[in-house]
């Protein structure tokens, strides 16, 4: 059986910069380069994405292409013993998956919520207490939330419809309607916020650069961090969506396109953002840091208060803030679940019909744990653990043995022809030495963090359930599949670059 393919070059890099662009360009950087020296955060944000960013999303579209495999079958064409990585990373967008739609969920009641600020005045208690009937810990769920069930219902039922309708008809197809429309969203709010009394006081505390932050090695590791997360790279996403390209592609390119269009949404949302916080701030007679947030914090706590008190059609403002969530985060887990899907079809040998109705109905159930009134307390731990050990240790690994152990040169040999600009030792370099330094240095430094303080100071049960055991879990599971027989022998032989022995 053919593998799928993308209808058009353009369709996959709507594709893949719908799997990039997503909350956390929106919630995450125009926060995390406010809190990190402001303007100068810029310039380890360009370092990260040129030493670590562009090269890693190179590395991962040429194994896709070339492999023609979801990261499991990816990596056990580049080598038997390492199918277990592509096992982990996939295991670790799957446990994303399940709490990412939950996120995604809020944001369609939030969608709804605008018209009428249903909010009201306080939005904290609002988004805790009636919204998310958060409970005291982790372990007493407290029942399933009915505003939180019904939209996350709704968001699995399109990311089912895209991931049935396949490759081109489904995941393309959605793409080619949510990513324009959040581009057009995002243009109009970043135009409101820059034009909304006091913005340029917001504007001026995001871009001022505090260069004595420079030094401050913890400014480098945010900027890589935010790098690795808004990329979707390591996350096996990148391999699987670069699987379905055709034999001659301009990878190189299309690297270099993906990687900047993201960071220019980013950009966008910055200004959207921070003109709103100015001007919220100037309204409360407050300074900009008093009011900025991110995370959960700023698009459902801050942002519904700047909405209420908007001069015109605050519903209207809302409603598209809410969507462009909405988009963002569709197109990002539509593409996580087919990394899974993927992975999962390869290794069975079964269609995709099958595969995803039992994949979704699995998916489905798990993640309603997250639309319990625990969700917030589990997601957050879950999160920070996934995403600042689990995935900082499986892209560690990946570079490492890709890089080191593999032949990069055979990469290189395979790219450069179909590609207008070529990659050379700079690249050589990047992968071999600069990013596993700064990728050991983060997750050591984390390592050491989160084992000598628990987290969120949630207790040491809800650490250990919910952080330590997932991140084990995802190795274990990992470990386990590689165990587990090729349905098709056939796929794994090569039509691959050489291993180096
Ligand atoms: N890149 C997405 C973002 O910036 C996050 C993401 C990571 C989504 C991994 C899916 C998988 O929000």
């Amino acid at each position: 059986m053919a593998r799928e393919q993308w209808g058009s070059r353009v369709g996959f890099i709507l594709a893949a910069v719908g799997s990039a662009v997503g909350l956390g360009n929106i919630w995450g950087f125009p926060y995390r380069a406010f809190s990190n020296g402001g303007g100068a955060f810029f310039i380890p944000y360009l370092f990260a994405l040129l030493t670590a960013g562009i090269p890693i999303m190179i590395l991962e579209l040429s194994m896709g292409q070339k492999n023609q495999g979801a990261a499991p079958l990816t990596f056990a064409k580049l080598n038997r013993k390492w199918e277990w990585l592509g096992w982990m990373q996939t295991f670790i967008s799957f446990v994303i998956a399940v709490y990412y739609v939950a996120i995604i969920g809020w944001a369609i009641a939030y969608s709804y919520f605008s018209f009428s600020q249903a909010w009201g005045e306080d939005t904290k208690g609002f988004l805790f207490g009636n919204y998310l009937g958060v409970t005291s810990s982790q372990f007493e769920l407290g029942g399933l939330q009915l505003g939180v069930l019904v939209p996350l219902i709704i968001a699995w039922i399109v990311i089912y419809a895209a991931l049935r309708g396949g490759v081109k008809k489904g995941i393309e197809f959605a793409n080619k309607i949510f990513m324009p429309l959040l581009a057009l969203f995002l243009v109009i709010i970043a135009i409101r916020g820059v034009t909304l009394p006091g913005a340029s006081q917001g504007l001026n505390f995001l871009f001022k650069p505090d260069f004595s932050r420079i030094f401050d090695f913890n400014v480098w590791t945010a900027a890589y961090g935010q790098i690795f997360f808004s990329l979707s790279i390591c996350f096996a996403i990148m391999i699987t969506y670069s699987s379905y390209l055709p034999k001659k592609t301009d990878i190189v390119n299309n690297g270099f396109m993906v990687s900047l269009l993201n960071c220019s949404f980013s950009l966008l949302a910055g200004f959207a953002v921070f003109g709103v916080l100015g001007f919220m701030a100037q309204s409360q007679g407050v300074g900009v840091q008093d009011v900025a947030a991110g995370g959960v914090g700023l698009a459902f706590v801050v942002f519904p208060k700047a909405i209420s008190m908007m001069p015109f059609a605050p519903g209207f403002f809302g409603f598209l803030f809410f969507t462009c969530l909405v988009f963002a985060g569709l197109s990002s887990a539509i593409s996580i679940n087919e990394a899974v899907l993927s992975g999962f079809m390869d290794k069975f040998s079964v269609s995709r019909k099958r595969a995803v109705n039992v994949y979704c109905v699995i998916a489905f159930v798990v993640s309603l744990l997250f639309a319990t009134g625990a969700g917030l307390l589990i997601l957050d731990v879950v999160d920070h653990f996934i995403m600042q050990i689990a995935i900082v240790f499986a892209g560690l690994i990946e570079v490492i043995m890709v890089a080191w152990f593999f032949n990069l040169d055979s990469i290189k040999d395979h790219i450069n022809p179909m590609s207008e600009f070529k990659v050379g030792a700079w690249w050589d370099f990047m992968l071999k030495i600069v990013t596993p330094l700064v990728l050991g240095y983060m997750g050591v430094n984390q390592l050491i963090s989160d084992l000598t303080t628990n987290y969120g100071e949630y207790t040491t049960s809800a650490i250990v359930v919910f952080g330590w055991l997932v991140v084990l879990g995802t190795l274990v599971l990992g470990l386990t599949m590689q165990f587990i027989g090729w349905k098709d022998e056939k796929l794994l032989s090569p039509n691959v670059l050489n291993s180096q022995s």
